[in-house]
């Protein structure tokens, strides 16, 4: 599954221009500046395929990315949360990824990404409630766990756990994951690959 090379097939602005919907898709969502871009670099393994910055609202478009080597479709996101920009463009983000998430017939697993220093928040909530009611399945990951101390982590993947616990869509296990140390890398590589197989 993660034999390169993975490429871009399109970026979509609004739901008008989504791919023709085809295999199952999986896509990265989270709060600006979570590491969505990065991580799905890290999972195939080509640094420059998503474009990632240090400064949030990098990813303005839904981005396609496919592989010849499997079915299955990668959809990096544009992250909500980011103040900084104009209401509008803001605006125009989050209705797109709200959008996605409810209507994509094809939309097989949602990645929530969670910095691993700020934990859920607000709108990862709303987020988690429109995936609970549409019934689209997600995982809570954990990025950055290179920038927190194991006590740390150990504290919010308990948190976190018992948070989600009662939601109906959402996976039990959380991944630990760092762009940086690799961390649960090959963990959610080998859980996508079990996906595309099914
Ligand atoms: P938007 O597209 O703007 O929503 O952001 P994004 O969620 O795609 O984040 P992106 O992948 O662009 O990463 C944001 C910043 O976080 C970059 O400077 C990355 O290098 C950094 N970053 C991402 N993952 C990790 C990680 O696991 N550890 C560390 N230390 N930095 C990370
Ligand atoms: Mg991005």
């Amino acid at each position: 599954l993660f034999a390169r090379p993975w490429s871009f097939l399109r970026g979509a602005r609004g739901m008008g221009d989504l791919p023709d919907a085809g295999p199952l898709e999986v896509a990265f969502a989270g709060r600006s500046n979570v590491g969505k871009s990065t991580l799905l670099n890290a999972l195939v393994g080509q640094k420059a395929l998503a474009r990632t910055s240090n400064t949030p609202g990098r990813t303005q478009e839904l981005n396609f990315f496919v592989t010849d080597t499997a079915p299955i479709v990668m959809v990096d996101m544009p992250g909500y949360g980011y103040a900084a920009a104009p209401k509008k463009t803001v605006e125009a983000w989050t209705g797109l990824v709200f959008d996605y998430l409810r209507g994509r017939v094809t939309l097989r697993r949602v990645y929530l990404l969670i910095d691993a220093r700020h934990g859920l928040k607000a709108n990862d909530e709303e987020v988690m409630n429109t995936l609970d009611q549409a019934a689209v399945s997600y995982q809570i990951v954990l990025t950055k766990t290179d920038k927190i101390a194991p006590s740390a982590l150990e504290t919010l993947l308990a948190e976190t756990a018992e948070k989600i616990k009662k939601r109906p869509a959402a996976y039990p296990e959380i991944v630990a994951t760092s762009s940086v140390t690799k961390e649960g890398v090959d963990a959610l590589r080998a859980e996508l690959a079990r996906l595309a197989a099914e």
